[in-house]
């Protein structure tokens, strides 16, 4: 289980987390919503320790280990396995480069299958098909497979991605949601930071929506689409 609580963090002078309180449990799929600019990607980088945003104040628990502050090769050894916003692929190393040098053993003891590229060529049998490109050659919709293939070479025990479906064309946000059926089905832990909504209440356990740096909605898929007002004034969605 990760947890994040009180949560502070931010940019020089201006502080863009203003006690962040949030949970991924084991086998749950997290959304996270908001609009641009509301501090989603600061709170993933806070939970991988990368610097900046810098964190002022709260603490960051992984399966009982305290993460708040350690350097992030440590955070990602312990099963942290984070799809950055943007994709951050090598685009001069091949796919398959690009997979192996992320494969790691799992941190724990892991539950079920391992991840390796043949399980990755499974998941996603484009990238098996583009295995001897390079990333700068791929598709944007390849790439974003491919970084999250990466992140799974890591056997993380907690996914966090980085609205994945941005950017990609509708017929695209779909397979991407079947994949992430998929990985559900495995129970991996998810927090998925989207601004597609109905890919996100489609796939959550638990939603939540930040504004201005603050958690101001917190709960299952049922009780977000009921709530209007939440909706509307957090998402602009049914306006
Ligand atoms: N490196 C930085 N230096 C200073 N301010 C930053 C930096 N990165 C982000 N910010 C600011 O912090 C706030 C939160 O940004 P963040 O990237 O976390 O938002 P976001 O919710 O991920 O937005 P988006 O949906 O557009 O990706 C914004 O006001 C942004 O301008
Ligand atoms: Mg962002």
């Amino acid at each position: 289980m990760l947890t994040v609580s009180d949560l502070h963090s931010g940019y020089g002078l201006s502080e863009v987390l203003n006690g962040v309180t949030l949970e991924v449990p084991d086998g749950k799929l997290v959304a996270l919503l908001g609009r641009n600019g509301m501090g989603k990607t600061s709170l993933c980088r806070s939970i991988m320790g990368l610097d900046p945003p810098a964190i002022r104040s709260g603490t960051i628990n992984y399966n009982g280990t305290k993460v708040t502050n350690m350097p992030p090769f440590k955070i990602a050894r312990l099963g942290l396995g984070y799809v950055p916003q943007g994709r951050h692929i090598f685009g001069s190393l091949t796919v398959v480069e690009n997979l192996a040098m992320a494969h790691r053993s799992p941190a724990g003891s892991s539950q079920g299958e391992d991840w390796d590229l043949e399980r990755v060529w499974e998941m996603f049998p484009r990238l098996a098909e583009r295995k001897a490109n390079v990333g700068a050659q791929l598709s944007g919709g390849e790439q974003q497979m491919l970084a999250i293939g990466r992140a799974l070479m890591t056997n993380p025990g907690v996914l966090i991605m980085d609205e994945p479906s941005e950017g990609l064309a509708p017929v695209l946000v779909d397979q991407l949601g079947e994949r992430m059926q998929d990985l559900k089905r495995s129970s991996l832990s998810m927090l998925l930071v989207e601004q597609n909504y109905s890919l996100a209440l489609k796939l959550a356990d638990i939603l939540y929506v930040m504004e201005n740096g603050r958690v101001v909605f917190a709960g299952s898929p049922e009780e977000l689409d009921t709530s209007e007002d939440v909706k509307r004034r957090y998402l602009g969605v049914g306006v």
